[in-house]
């Protein structure tokens, strides 16, 4: 299976979405980071710039929920017709039912951990989940370095995944660059998100083939 690159549009110009989205074409999915200013500290946008995002592109929206209370308003963003839709393990009091209730709506149910939470924490319940999502740096803001020691978890996941026959996507978001995505691919992560390499970029979508090869190249 190919690397799914997923750009990040927290790295966007806000109020030129549509422009943005066109210089992303060649991507799989585009990562949408739902902030509350609360489970982080920072703020994006909500249902409404979701579910108007749905309307200027064919991509499947792989949406990312950094907010509490997740298990009351993750529904919301399935029903906008999000290809997924990922919820933090740390901000849910019952995930299983959530992912039940996103795949009832026609979406992919995704679980995020955090840096400190353990792989061990979720892994009973995974199997319910369509991918899993290990934060590799502190949720909340675009740009930051990648946290060595989460990949750790990375290559966990992927040999529980496979000991246990699970097709799960193991994603993985956070400084992810040029540089390291092949490393990360090597420790068995199907799909990758990057902000600030793809928009950084002068050519968003050469960058996009470029993330895409180098992962391909050392995929497990
Ligand atoms: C961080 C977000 C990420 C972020 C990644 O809280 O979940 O999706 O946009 O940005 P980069 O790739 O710049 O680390
Ligand atoms: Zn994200």
């Amino acid at each position: 299976m190919s690397a799914s690159i997923n750009p990040s549009i927290l790295s966007a110009d806000f109020v030129n979405f549509e422009a943005e989205f066109a210089t992303i074409s060649d991507c799989d999915q585009v990562h949408v980071d739902v902030m509350d200013n609360h489970f982080v500290p920072n703020l994006t946008f909500g249902l409404q710039m979701v579910a108007s995002m749905q309307r200027i592109t064919t991509k499947p929206l792989d949406v990312h929920l950094m907010i509490t209370d997740a298990d009351k308003f993750a529904i919301d963003y399935a029903k906008t017709g999000a290809y997924s839709v990922t919820v933090h393990h740390e901000a849910c009091l019952d995930a299983v039912a959530t992912a039940e209730k996103l795949r009832s709506h026609g979406a992919k149910a995704g679980l995020a951990i955090k840096p400190a939470t353990n792989l061990e924490e979720i892994l009973p319940v995974i199997r319910h989940f369509d991918r899993l999502l290990i934060m590799t740096v502190e949720p909340g803001f675009g740009g930051q370095l990648l946290i060595e020691d989460t990949l750790a978890k990375v290559a966990a996941a992927r040999a529980h995944l496979d000991s246990h026959e699970l097709a799960i996507d193991l994603q993985v978001d956070g400084g992810i660059t040029a540089e390291n995505i092949g490393r990360v691919a090597a420790l068995g992560a199907d799909s990758f998100v990057a902000g600030s390499a793809i928009f950084k970029a002068t050519d968003r979508n050469l960058e996009i083939s470029k993330l895409r090869d180098s992962a391909n190249r050392h995929s497990h």
